[in-house]
């Protein structure tokens, strides 16, 4: 046979054919491969066994298109795993730490704080948790319903948001039965991952970014800051809002409060306009190596799992240490008791400036009491008390956010660091105050070694916060879960 060259020389018109025929054929095999491409997310969407109605808050309706994800989540009922300073058993905050109790002197949290636990649970414990109150007593606004339910979105969608914030906790609970689910980070026709709480919309909107800017990788951390962030509750309405405006870091967060002159509650003791931190999560994380690499809040908290040859995302969110093959050793070579060690040794140094930023602290509160009781001036008193609402703040940045500071161990150290040094320094405020005023110095300090003595100190009366309790769980929880039955018509208890 003549070489191709020679043939096409005397015809032409053959080198035109070849040209055709090989740009049908890439066309053909294009064709092929996006239809492979197709029939794999088909695969995916031919799971769908019943369609999910937008708004849906049942994870057991969710569950049965996507069993393996539904059975994972599941795991987050278990509740025995502890390591050193988290997982999912619960620990008593107040017990391991009585100064917490004067440091939270006339504000819920002194009556009752516990660690967390799985995301099953969050209807259960905050039903549970003394801070919202009972049938007598019940001092929190509808708001804090925002991160426990996949029935927000639904009562967003029909009430409006501002509508929604409005009102007292304990007039809406009837609506708030389905835990944190499915519908709080999926879409229910694509299972595309969307952000379902406008609270996280709105501030970054304030910052100039459109929430649907963001790359595929940030939203597996982005539907975990819809929660896991610091947050307040604006005005009348107690519409929710982040306060990040000036920046994600605790002083800029510190700035943007006090030029709103914002304040949670004032102190029983010392008077301080006080700051409670929520969890800041995801901006302590945003400050640590992990998020600077690219590592989300999913690579560590939902790794891959495979099953019979599936792969999919664990749905057992959980602490990491629980699941360090999956969770670190994708990345990380090292064993997993030398990960464990890791974490725990940054962990240890954490806890060490925590705890002494917690007996600067409860000394600062009762210092200024005595202060207060032996005639101190509000002029005289007044940069101490903002001294110690910054301490205060700084150290709650650090100690509200989960992981006892894993996320970022360096920037957890200089915002505690920061803490002790304002907390001393209006101590010292304080003390020249007290001498003025004719008390001798140091003060005695009292007894408050345990969660017990430090409640009865700030003058609680335990007994009839749980009596109103047990009542509640009695009364109107069993009235609340018969109505959502009602609208429903089924109810898994959790
Ligand atoms: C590099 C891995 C990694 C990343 C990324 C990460 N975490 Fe963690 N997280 C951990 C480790 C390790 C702990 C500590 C667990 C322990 O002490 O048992 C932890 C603890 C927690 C806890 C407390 C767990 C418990 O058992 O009480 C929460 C909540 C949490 N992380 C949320 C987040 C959120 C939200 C993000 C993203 C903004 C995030 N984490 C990003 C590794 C990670
Ligand atoms: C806190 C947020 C969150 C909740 C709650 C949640 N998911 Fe997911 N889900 C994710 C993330 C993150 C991924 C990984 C998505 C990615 O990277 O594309 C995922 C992936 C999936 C996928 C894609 C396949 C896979 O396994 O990767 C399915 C299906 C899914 N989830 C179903 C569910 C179901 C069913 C529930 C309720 C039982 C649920 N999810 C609850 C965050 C969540
Ligand atoms: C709708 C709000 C919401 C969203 C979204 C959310 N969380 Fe949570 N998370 C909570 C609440 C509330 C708790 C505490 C529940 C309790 O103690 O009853 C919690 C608890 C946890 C815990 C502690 C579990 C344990 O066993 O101690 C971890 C870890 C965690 N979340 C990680 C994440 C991660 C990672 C994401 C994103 C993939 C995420 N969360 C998304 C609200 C949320
Ligand atoms: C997706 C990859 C990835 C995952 C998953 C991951 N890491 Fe990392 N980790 C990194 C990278 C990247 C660095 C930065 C150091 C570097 O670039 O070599 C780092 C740094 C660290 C450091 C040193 C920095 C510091 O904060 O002090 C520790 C400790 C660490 N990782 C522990 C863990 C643990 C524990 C887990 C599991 C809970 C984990 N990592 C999961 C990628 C990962």
């Amino acid at each position: 046979m003549k070489p191709i060259q020679e043939i096409i020389k005397s015809r032409p018109w053959v080198a035109w054919l070849l040209f055709f025929a090989t740009v049908i054929i890439v066309f053909f095999i294009g064709l092929f491969a996006s239809s492979i491409v197709e029939r794999r997310s088909e695969a995916f969407t031919l799971q769908v066994v019943k369609p999910i109605a937008e708004w849906e808050p049942r994870n057991e309706v969710w569950g049965e298109n996507y069993p393996r994800e539904y059975e994972t989540y599941l795991q987050t009922l278990d509740t025995t795993f502890a390591s050193k300073y988290a997982g999912s058993v619960t620990r008593d905050y107040l017990e391991m730490s009585p100064e917490l109790v004067i440091m939270w002197a006339g504000y819920p949290f002194s009556k009752d704080y516990k660690t967390p636990r799985g995301h099953a649970y969050a209807v259960k414990d905050i039903r549970l948790t003394l801070r919202t109150g009972g049938n007598k007593i019940s001092p929190m606004p509808a708001t804090c319903w925002t991160c426990k339910s996949t029935d927000v979105p639904r009562v967003m969608a029909r009430d409006g948001v501002a509508e929604f914030y409005k009102g007292k906790w304990i007039d809406k609970g009837h609506e708030f039965v389905n835990p944190i689910g499915c519908q709080d980070c999926h879409d229910p026709k694509t299972m595309d991952l969307r952000i379902t709480r406008p609270a996280l919309i709105e501030a970054f909107q304030r910052l100039g970014k459109d929430i649907k800017s963001f790359t595929h990788n940030e939203m597996r951390s982005l539907v975990c800051a819809q929660c896991h962030v610091e947050y307040y509750f604006k005005g009348e309405g107690k519409y929710l809002t982040f306060p990040w405006d000036k920046g994600f870091s605790a002083d800029a967060m510190e700035k943007y409060y006090d030029e709103l002159e914002f304040s949670d509650w004032t102190h029983a003791l010392s008077k301080a306009p006080m700051l409670k931190a929520q969890h800041p999560d995801y901006e302590l994380y945003m400050t640590g190596v992990h998020a600077d690499r690219g590592v989300s809040c999913a690579d560590c908290h939902m790794p891959y799992k495979t099953e019979g040859g599936v792969k999919f995302t664990d749905h057992h969110i959980q602490s990491p240490l629980n699941n360090v093959e999956n969770s670190c050793q994708v990345c990380h070579r090292e064993k997993t008791q030398k990960l464990i060690q890791n974490v725990n040794e940054r962990q240890d140094k954490i806890n060490e400036l925590r705890k002494l930023a917690e007996k600067s602290l409860a000394a600062a509160h009762i210092e200024a009491k005595i202060a207060w009781d032996n005639g101190a001036t509000e002029s005289e008193m007044k940069n101490a008390l903002k001294l110690i609402r910054h301490a205060q703040w700084r150290w709650d940045w650090v100690a509200a956010a989960n992981g006892m500071g894993f996320h970022s161990p360096v920037e957890a150290l200089r915002v505690l660091g920061t803490a002790i040094q304002k907390a001393e320094e209006a101590r010292k405020e304080i003390a020249l105050i007290l001498v003025k005023h004719g008390v001798k110095y140091p003060v005695a300090l009292p007894d408050i070694s345990t969660k017990e003595k430090a409640q009865k100190y700030i003058g609680l009366n335990m007994k009839e916060l749980e009596d109103d309790k047990n009542d509640f769980l009695k009364t109107t929880v069993v009235e609340w879960d018969k109505k959502a039955k009602e609208r429903q018509g089924t109810l898994k208890s959790y």
